[in-house]
């Protein structure tokens, strides 16, 4: 089938490459013409596991091309995805000028009909307004051809998502028209053999879906914190509380992990993004804020635990910090708790020294050069000299480390753990003072 996918970032790029190499004929469009220029040379924007070959591979197939021609965009697909970025308002709602945009465009350019799947995160009643945007720009075209407007909400997850979108857990597709089903079934065909994986529903069903399902796991995730920090204060385990509970089949080992707060590109702009929602529509949205507010929190908890240790003014000090992206295997740093970690401790006066596999880089764009966070080549190099280590992301190397050099390198011992990697009571035995999340019977508990 033929497909055109509007907007290259993490969704439509690996959503067009999981296309192309079950063989549709993929075109994508993007405004960005440097992107698409390295597209072509093999130069992927984003660091995902697996999609580099994929990406290259397809290229040279010829079953996925990239262009910043709109128009040749439009008129080569049946299927026209808008995978374009929602960024969040100054209040926090989505943002559509660009998916308009883009509905704008293929009304514009259309001569025959197109089914027009919304596959960024948007608000509920976006594929109306996308509906309405064509029907206004066809009509002042005098132009009368049909078209369908879809809802096919993306569940990828950074890191996997080349794995997430080949083996899907679940299509939804939202739509009021019985007719359109026909056309997307044959599109996802080979994504849902064995047993159907496809949801239908109605076009607001589908899009309140995608946002119930991402605050669903950011509520998981801020109750198990809220948890974590009542048992540090009550001396009891958070890891021994989460087996306890995960154990039960209602609630389940997925997504119960404390920590230095969630982030990344979608949690925090969708839950942000569903109380604006709700709050237009005069409903208080309290579970929503208290999720959010208690995410807020806790990414101060690591400093709140160093200023514990140190005193509040860190002036002369230094942290080591491993791990910078919001989660392991990706670059990513949007709304990463190190941020906030780095941000408070520079407020303070510290100095940090930071290792991370991926999210170098892209820590050097947003914080360019300064004097207060030196970028250092191992997680090793990253201790020297520090007075004491913090770690903000679980990437697998960090997990068993070598404590002597650990203990050799740092001036102090004192290791604070925003992922609760290591075991509290070897720690001690080694002679390190260990904070980490919700363990209050292993570490210093309050003052
Ligand atoms: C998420 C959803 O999982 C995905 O379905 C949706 O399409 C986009 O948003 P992603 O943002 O890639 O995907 O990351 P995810 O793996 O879900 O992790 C989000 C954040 O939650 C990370 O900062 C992670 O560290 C944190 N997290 C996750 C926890 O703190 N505890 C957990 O138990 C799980």
């Amino acid at each position: 089938m033929k497909v055109t996918v509007f907007g290259i970032g993490y969704v439509g790029l690996v959503q067009a490459a999981v296309l192309a190499e079950v063989g549709h004929d993929v075109l994508c469009v993007d405004v960005d013409a440097r992107k698409v220029e390295n597209l072509k040379k093999g130069i992927i924007p984003i660091y995902e596991p697996g999609l580099t070959p994929l990406v290259q591979q397809n290229y040279e197939a010829g079953r996925l091309q990239f262009t910043t021609d709109a128009e040749q965009g439009v008129a080569h697909g049946v299927m026209q995805f808008i995978a374009v970025g929602t960024p969040p308002d100054e209040d926090g709602s989505a943002d559509l000028k660009y998916v308009t945009a883009v509905a704008r465009t293929i009304a514009q350019h259309m001569t025959d009909r197109k089914v027009v799947i919304d596959k960024s995160t948007v608000p509920v009643g976006t594929a109306d307004k996308v509906r309405s945007v064509m029907a206004e720009t066809l009509k002042q075209r005098g132009a009368e051809i049909a078209f369908d407007v879809v809802s096919n909400p993306e569940f990828l997850k950074e890191g996997a998502a080349v794995a997430d979108c080949m083996r899907p857990e679940r299509i939804v597709i939202g739509t009021d028209n019985p007719e359109a089903i026909e056309p997307i079934r044959e599109l996802y065909e080979p994504f849902n053999r064995n047993h159907d994986r496809m949801i239908l529903m109605d076009v607001r069903s589908a899009e309140l879906t995608k946002y119930a399902a991402n605050c669903m796991l950011a509520t998981k995730i801020s109750f198990m914190n809220e948890i974590a920090n009542l048992a540090e204060i009550l001396g009891a385990d958070i890891e021994k509380v989460r087996q306890g509970i995960g154990s039960d089949s209602r609630i389940g080992y997925h997504f119960i992990y404390p920590g230095c707060g969630y982030g990344g590109s979608c949690f925090p702009k969708d839950v942000q993004a569903l109380i604006r929602t709700s709050e237009q529509i005069g409903y208080q949205p309290k579970l929503l804020q208290a999720v959010e507010h208690v995410n807020y929190q806790q990414k101060y908890k690591l400093t709140q635990f160093i200023k514990r240790e140190f005193g509040d003014n860190l002036k002369g000090k230094t942290f080591a910090l491993w791990g910078l992206s919001f989660k392991p295997n990706t670059d990513d740093m949007r709304e990463a708790s190190s941020r906030v970690l780095m941000e408070t401790l520079w407020e303070a006066g510290a100095q940090v020294q930071a290792f991370d596999p991926e999210a170098m880089d892209e820590t050097q764009r947003i914080y360019g050069h300064r004097d207060s966070l030196k970028l250092m080549g191992t997680k090793e190099a990253a201790l020297q000299g520090a007075d004491a280590l913090v770690i903000c992301t679980e990437w697998q190397n960090f997990r068993a480390p070598d404590f002597d050099v650990i203990k050799a390198s740092l001036k102090q011992p004192v290791i604070f753990d925003g992922r609760n990697l290591f075991d509290p009571e070897r720690l001690a035995k080694r002679g390190f003072t260990y904070y980490a999340i919700g363990r209050g019977a292993s570490v210093q508990v309050h003052d």
